[in-house]
């Protein structure tokens, strides 16, 4: 089958388009078609050779965890699903897989799609729609009426984070740069901070802080905490609790848990799925350098099928 390829590691510039072999089924598999994938921040680490000490590959390794298609076969034991379904996933790091036109990935964990979610939609939702949910609820703790301060709003993550506190009922201060304030405010930030003009250490008060960005930005966001605030960082593994205030680190092990979720979510009308820009299977590498940039307005995919 086609399928962007990496055979060692280093930059994106290393992608080529070639062949790779298709494996048999195991008997709780399915054989997915796949129609679209999503590119996430953890596809570049894991390209860049970052990873090798939580999520080991082996070359020629195929790119991309997330994505959305058709099945095509399932192992004798499968009963949750069937060929012809419209389903989405996200294969395990170290497999990869998304961005080629076949997946073979355990039948649950897949989760079926409704046909007014787009194929593209459906593959941009597995990690961002499930790493913010982890980090605000299961991490996070957030609460109704608190105040939560969102990083990076603008990003695949952010941009779902932002809809997911707002229609928990929290007050939502949101991190973006000009450009991208209106669409932040659209997805329910009650208040938008440009991080280029603006300090966001104005705001007091916060009751948890969703960290997307480490460094500089998560050591100055112990300031705007209140007394017991909290900080769930998606990149910062090594951060401890200061006094009484938290800090955890949200490490994303599965989206299977979250997938019945963002359908759900999106079927009430209460997710928009902000897609930047939509590749071509032979133009992954372009894909990966968008969101190499870091400055990505939702999520960027790869277009499986012609
Ligand atoms: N722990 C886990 O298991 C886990 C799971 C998922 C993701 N993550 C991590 O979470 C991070 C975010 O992921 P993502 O998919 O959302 O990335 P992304 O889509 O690439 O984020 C891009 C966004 O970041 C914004 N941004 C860049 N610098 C910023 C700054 N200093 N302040 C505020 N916003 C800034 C950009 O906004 P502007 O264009 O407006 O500047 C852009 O919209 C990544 O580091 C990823 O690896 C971790």
């Amino acid at each position: 089958m086609k399928a962007a390829l990496l055979k060692s590691f280093g930059g994106t510039d290393l992608i080529t388009i070639g062949e790779v072999g298709s494996r048999d089924l195991g008997p709780n598999e399915a054989l997915v078609r796949v129609e679209a994938a999503s590119a996430n921040p953890l596809d570049l680490k894991i390209i860049a050779g970052y990873m090798q000490q939580v999520f080991p590959i082996r070359f020629p390794y195929v790119p991309g965890t997330d994505f959305s298609g058709v099945i095509d076969a399932v192992g004798t034991e499968v009963t949750n699903t069937r060929p012809g379904d419209r389903v989405f996933g996200r294969t395990a790091p170290s497999a990869g897989g998304a961005f080629g036109r076949n997946v073979v990935i355990e039948a649950t964990d897949l989760c079926v799609f409704p046909a007014e979610m787009s194929f593209e939609q459906a593959a941009a939702l597995p990690t961002a729609f499930g790493a913010a949910r982890q980090g605000l609820f299961d991490v996070g703790h957030l609460q109704r009426g608190q105040r939560v301060l969102i990083h990076a709003a603008a990003g695949g993550v952010g941009s779902m984070a932002v809809q997911l506190a707002h229609h928990a009922g929290a007050h939502v201060i949101a991190t973006a740069s000009a450009r991208n304030i209106e669409l932040v405010k659209s997805l329910g930030a009650d208040e938008v901070i440009d991080y280029h003009t603006e300090d966001f250490t104005q705001v007091r008060n916060i009751g948890l802080v969703l960290d997307t960005i480490g460094g500089e930005t998560l050591e100055k966001s112990w300031s705007v905490l209140s007394a017991g605030g909290r900080i769930a960082s998606l990149v910062e593994f090594g951060i401890k609790p200061r006094g009484e205030q938290a800090g955890e680190f949200a490490f994303f092990a599965s989206a299977t848990p979250y997938l019945p979720e963002a359908v759900r979510q999106f079927r009430a009308g209460h997710l928009q799925i902000i897609i930047e820009s939509i590749f071509p299977l032979d133009e992954t590498r372009s894909a990966l350098e968008k969101l190499a940039t870091g400055h990505a307005r939702g999520k960027v995919l790869v277009r499986l099928s012609n």
